[in-house]
């Protein structure tokens, strides 16, 4: 399978490109950037060729799928435009800025008859595959209720335009803050873990900190809240930050009928159970792959991609199923400008 990669910034750099690289199967057919020394460092790391632009990739017949990873507002012109040159698709998340966006990439897909998945790498944690089977078992009764987090120092440390002028604080190339950025994550995670689908939304969102260079506060929110209502009566909180400094937080407890689980709670167990009767059990499966990660490491996003592609078969990652994440996304939007309850 030979791939190109839109966008070489820091997730293409540190994740897309590095796990393409060591993929058994893969050839790397090149990349684009509209910076286009991001593509040649990229090209230096990984081999292929630079593309002089999407167009080129796309009209290149020996590439058999993209991987989109540009700034979200970019993400549903490009992912269409390469499912229409019939291309397989992997998308970055958040899938894309409108929820008719999200589901004209879906029907892209299935007209041209090409796999479109996002890439949602905590569905893949191992941690959170062990709670999934856990919960299928049924080992700790119902989820009742939840707490899942996730909050960092802010993106204008990662992103390969370091510093407060990012586009990921901008409204035009980011369209969303840390609620989508980061919570996307959660709400999806939370849905896979929870089983169900979630009937309504209340969020607030809010700019706390953050500045952009001529220190007005930014386009977008760095910090959320979101309270999430299951159709099997679940009901929970995400929390998002963009202001969390010294320490990054991952975590997810879940309180079930048998007893608490927690992921990604302590730095060494990665899923812990507290029994109903107070017992604990815990679990040193992995360590949360983190924005201060100084080592490229695998996320198992392209094994996922490349292998359901080959074995043809369904994957967790099918942009399909994320759609009704995205949905929820859209409904938290629309709630914390009402300030109302709203259902996605
Ligand atoms: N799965 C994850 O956990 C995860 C983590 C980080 C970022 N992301 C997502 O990946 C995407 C990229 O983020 P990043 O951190 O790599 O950002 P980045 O700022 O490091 O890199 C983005 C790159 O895209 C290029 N670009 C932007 N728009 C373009 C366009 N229209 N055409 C060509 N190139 C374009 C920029 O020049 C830049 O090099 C975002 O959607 C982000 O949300 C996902």
């Amino acid at each position: 399978m030979k791939v190109g990669i839109i966008g070489c910034g820091s997730i293409a750099k540190q994740r897309h490109g590095y796990e393409y690289f060591h993929k058994d199967g893969v050839e790397i057919g090149g990349f684009y950037d509209r910076m286009t020394e991001r593509a040649e460092n990229l090209v230096g790391l990984y081999g292929g060729r630079i593309y002089a632009s999407v167009e080129e990739m796309l009209a290149d017949a020996s590439i058999d799928a993209v991987s989109v990873c540009v700034a979200n507002a970019a993400h549903a012109e490009i992912t269409i435009a390469a499912l229409n040159a019939g291309k397989h698709v992997l998308c970055e998340k958040p899938m894309a800025v409108s929820e008719q966006e999200c589901e004209a990439m879906v029907a892209a897909a299935k007209k041209n008859g090409k796999r479109l998945m996002i890439g949602h790498n905590q569905r893949l944690s191992p941690a959170h595959k062990r709670a999934k089977e856990l919960l299928s078992e049924g080992r700790m009764g119902r989820v009742l209720t939840f707490q899942s987090t996730f909050g960092h120092k802010g993106p204008e440390m990662w992103s390969a335009d370091q510093g407060n002028h990012t586009w990921f604080f901008r409204k035009a190339d980011a369209s969303f803050g840390s609620m989508a950025d980061l919570g996307i994550h959660k709400l999806d995670l939370v849905r896979y873990l929870v089983g169900s689908e979630i009937t309504s939304v209340f969020s607030t969102m809010s700019v706390l900190d953050k500045k952009l260079p001529d220190g007005s506060p930014i386009e977008v929110d760095d910090n959320s809240v979101e309270v999430l209502q299951f159709a099997n009566g679940t009901v929970g909180t995400v929390t998002t930050s963009w202001t969390y400094y010294g320490e990054e937080c991952n975590a997810t407890v879940l309180y079930c009928e048998k007893g608490i689980m927690k992921l990604y709670a302590d730095p060494e167990y990665s899923l812990q159970i507290v029994n109903a009767d107070g017992s604990t059990e815990r679990y040193a499966l992995d360590r949360m792959q983190t924005n201060d990660d100084e080592q490229m490491s695998s996320s198992g996003v392209i094994d996922e991609f490349v292998d359901a592609i080959l074995e043809d078969r369904p994957s967790i990652l099918d942009a399909e199923d994320i759609l009704r994440s995205m949905k929820a996304v859209f409904a938290c939007l629309r709630s914390a400008e009402v300030q109302k309850p709203v259902q996605p």
